[in-house]
C-alpha cells in the first residue's frame, strides 16, 4: 500500500500533466498517478533501486524509465517536476543544473528530508512562490512536502524556516516536539544559535 507520505505527492501532481520525477526507486509514486497523468519520466541513478522500478512499471503504458542523474534528460515538454525523498543540498543541487530550462514547468513538487528552508528558499529564488505545504507525521517523522508554481513567494523569514501550515495541531506538535528537541542539544552544547533558534520556535 502506498505510504500517507507518497500519496499526499501524489494528489499534488496535476491531472494530465506531465511529470518527471527524480529518485523513483521503487516506483509507487508512479503506480499511484500513472492512471492520471498523461506521461511520467521516472529516473534513478541506482542501478538496484533502478531494477526495482522497472520491474514495478513495466505494465504502465505511459511511464519511462531512465537510469541517469537527476534532471539531465529534462526536456520542453515536461511541466511537473517531483523530488522526493532526498535532503535539501541535493534537491537544490539537481535542480541549480537545469535552473534556465525550467521555462515550461509549471510546478515543483518537493519533499526534503533535510534542510527544508534551503529548498524553501533557493526554489523560491528561481520564479516559484509555495502554493501548498503538507505536514505529514509517519513513522514517527514529520515529513513537509511542499508545492511550488510559478510567481513570487511572500514567506516571512519565519514562515522560510519553520513552514507555513497555519492552525494545524500536527503543526504545533511538530514545533513542540521540535524544540524539546533543541532544548537537549542545546542542554549539551550551550549553542547560541540554537537557543535563538528555540526562541523563535517559542514566538509562533
Ligand atoms: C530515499 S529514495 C526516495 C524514493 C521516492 N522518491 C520516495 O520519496 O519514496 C531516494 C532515491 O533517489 C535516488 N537518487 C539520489 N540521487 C539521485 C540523482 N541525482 N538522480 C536520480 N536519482 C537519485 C536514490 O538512488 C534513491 O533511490
Amino acid at each position: 500500500m502506498i505510504s500517507k507520505r507518497l500519496q499526499i505527492i501524489g494528489d499534488l501532481v496535476p491531472t494530465n500533466s506531465r511529470v518527471i520525477d527524480v529518485g523513483a526507486d521503487h516506483g509507487e509514486l508512479e503506480k499511484y498517478i500513472s492512471s492520471k497523468v498523461n506521461y511520467v519520466l521516472s529516473i534513478e541513478n541506482k542501478v538496484g533501486p533502478y531494477n526495482i522500478l522497472l520491474e514495478a512499471v513495466s505494465n504502465l503504458e505511459n511511464v519511462k524509465t531512465s537510469l541517469g542523474d537527476g534532471l539531465s534528460i529534462l526536456d520542453e515538454t515536461i511541466d511537473t517536476i517531483v523530488i522526493a525523498g532526498m535532503g535539501g543540498n541535493l534537491i537544490k543541487k539537481i535542480i541549480s543544473k537545469k535552473e534556465s530550462e525550467l521555462t515550461n514547468v509549471k510546478q515543483i513538487i518537493v519533499d526534503a528530508h533535510k534542510d527544508i528552508e534551503l529548498v524553501r528558499r533557493y526554489i523560491s529564488s528561481i520564479g516559484f512562490r509555495i502554493n501548498k505545504e503538507v505536514l505529514v507525521d509517519e513513522n514517527n517523522h514529520y515529513y513537509f512536502v511542499m508545492s511550488f508554481v510559478k510567481g513570487t513567494n511572500d514567506y516571512s523569514d519565519l514562515e522560510y524556516e519553520f513552514g507555513r501550515v497555519i492552525n494545524n495541531d500536527l503543526f504545533k506538535e511538530y514545533l513542540k516536539k521540535e524544540a524539546e528537541r533543541l532544548e537537549d542539544i542545546y542542554l549539551k552544547s550551550n549553542d547560541e544559535n540554537i537557543k535563538h533558534k528555540i526562541e523563535r520556535i517559542r514566538s509562533l
